[in-house]
């Protein structure tokens, strides 16, 4: 998609106006509006999207309506739009995107493409029979550490890749929020196995450039719920204590101490569809896992191994990739560990908002070293290129997303669906086997398209 003038700007209606959606929206309405303007909303709750349409009206004048998803063709065809950009619940992704390519519409999906292989299957059916277009965001490839890594294996000098082992470490406070709403049921995202993890399994399949072929995976709920190791013989911590003496419950979000959290989630827009932004992370009846493990073997040999935790004490992942000629890690810290704020509460997300206070053990921070056979270590700049969440990669996927480029981008980081069927099949098939017990391929998940 070549750069519009203002005179052909792409029309677009916003799917899902929750938090998410905030980001695509900022864009659209700043750096970007010289080549896209909202003109609708999709959404079933018209208190959450009332509060991007005040903010749109405040910072560029004019009126959006406000559809019902079951009138979405209603709302394309009235409201004459290009394109739509789904940020919606993960289990709504596959009718959203499927109906919006069939109603002659791109559409820009945010990740996981769906929460099932049988939902994916009806994304790429339906792009099949349209041949429109489809675009994933999967804006961890454009953060500069995780672009610097690509570059070192793409040029070649740890060699072939042999296999990749990542660790990825979310912490009580962002790990807890997953605990909090929708995610913690696995019917409505697939589990962190998709939810979460298709950003990692993307990030392995980009960075070492090979198709994901069989999974093995194990874990469960160990943790969170009410009969999970914490709530489980109790005993609180001597930082729980702690934090208890001052009055702070750490596992508790406090959507009151944050007037964004109040628009979206609070009484008023709770009220029309019961949606609770906090509930308790020791609920009954919580489906999705919060430890996993898994064994991932690649076309041509790479083997991956992968572990995820949803209460780690700091919050960060290493990868580490062996290669034929030597190895290259990157270790990134997210926030060394968990401090809280005067208000009594956490950064929720540390990627995207630096956290209070600095671990002087662990301090926030990244890392990519390369070492060749018989050389010694080189640690390797990382160009961190603005401001905003991941280290200004954000930025850089809007950009892709909403100008596109007029020449090839050298470390190919725009998305397609493949991509994202490759990234979540890993999810899937590691489903298939945490229920079978037995090792899973992609290729038995009836995806439609060759992942290969
Ligand atoms: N790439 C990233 O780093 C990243 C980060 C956060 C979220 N996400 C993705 O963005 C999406 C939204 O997440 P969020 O945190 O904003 O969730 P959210 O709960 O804040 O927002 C989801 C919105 O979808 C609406 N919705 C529910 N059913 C719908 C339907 N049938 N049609 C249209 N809208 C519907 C809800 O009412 C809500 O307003 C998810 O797919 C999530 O995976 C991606």
């Amino acid at each position: 998609m070549p750069s519009s003038s203002t005179s052909d700007r792409r029309r677009y209606a916003i799917v899902g106006t929750g938090h998410r959606a905030g980001m695509f929206v900022n864009a659209l309405t700043g750096t970007h509006a010289d080549v896209g303007e909202i003109v609708a909303w999709i959404e079933p709750n018209p208190v959450r999207a009332a509060v991007h349409e005040a903010r749109v009206a405040a910072t560029v004048g004019g009126i959006r309506p406000v559809y019902h998803p079951d009138d979405l063709e209603k709302a394309l065809d009235e409201q004459r739009v290009d394109r739509v950009v789904v940020t919606s619940i993960d289990n709504t992704h596959a009718e959203l995107v499927s109906r919006a390519l069939r109603a002659g519409v791109d559409v820009v999906v945010e990740k996981p493409i769906a929460a099932t292989a049988t939902e994916a299957r009806q994304i790429s059916d339906a792009v099949a029979e349209t041949g429109r277009d489809l675009t994933m965001t999967f804006n961890y490839r454009y953060s500069p550490r995780n672009s610097a890594l690509r570059e070192v294996i793409a040029s070649g000098e740890i060699g072939r890749v042999l296999s990749v082992h990542f660790d990825w470490a979310l912490d009580t406070v962002h790990g807890a929020d997953y605990f909090r709403r929708w995610h913690r049921e696995k019917v409505n995202n697939g589990g962190l196995l998709v939810h979460k993890s298709s950003h990692h399994f993307d990030l392995v399949n980009w960075w070492i450039d090979a198709v994901p072929e069989r999974v093995f995976a194990s874990g469960g709920r160990r943790f969170y719920g009410d009969d999970g190791a914490h709530a489980q013989a109790y005993e609180p911590t001597d930082g729980e204590r702690a934090l208890s003496s001052q009055g702070v419950d750490p596992w508790f979000l406090d959507v009151d101490a944050d007037p964004y959290l109040v628009e979206l989630y609070g009484p008023e827009a709770q009220a029309v569809d019961g949606y609770v932004r906090n509930r308790s992370v020791f609920d009954a009846g919580i489906t999705t896992e919060d430890t996993l493990g898994l064994v991932v073997e690649y076309a041509g040999g790479p083997v991956l191994t992968y572990s995820l935790v949803a209460y780690a004490p700091w919050e960060g992942y290493r990868v580490v990739v062996n290669g034929s000629r030597g190895r290259a890690e990157l270790e990134v810290v997210e926030r060394g560990s968990v401090e809280f704020g005067s208000g009594g509460s956490a950064i929720l997300d540390p990627s995207f908002t630096a956290a209070f206070g600095e671990d002087t053990v662990r301090p926030t921070g990244e890392r990519l070293i390369v070492q060749r056979h018989w050389e010694r270590a080189e640690e390797r700049p990382i160009h961190n290129v603005g401001h905003g969440g991941h280290g200004g990669g954000d930025e850089l996927l809007l950009s892709d997303v909403f100008r596109g480029r007029d020449e090839p981008d050298p470390l190919g980081r725009a998305a397609r669906l493949v991509d994202g069927l490759r990234a979540s099949g890993v999810g899937y098939a590691g489903n298939r086997s945490l229920e079978t017990g037995e090792p899973e391929r992609l290729a038995d998940l009836g995806l439609g398209v060759d992942l290969g």
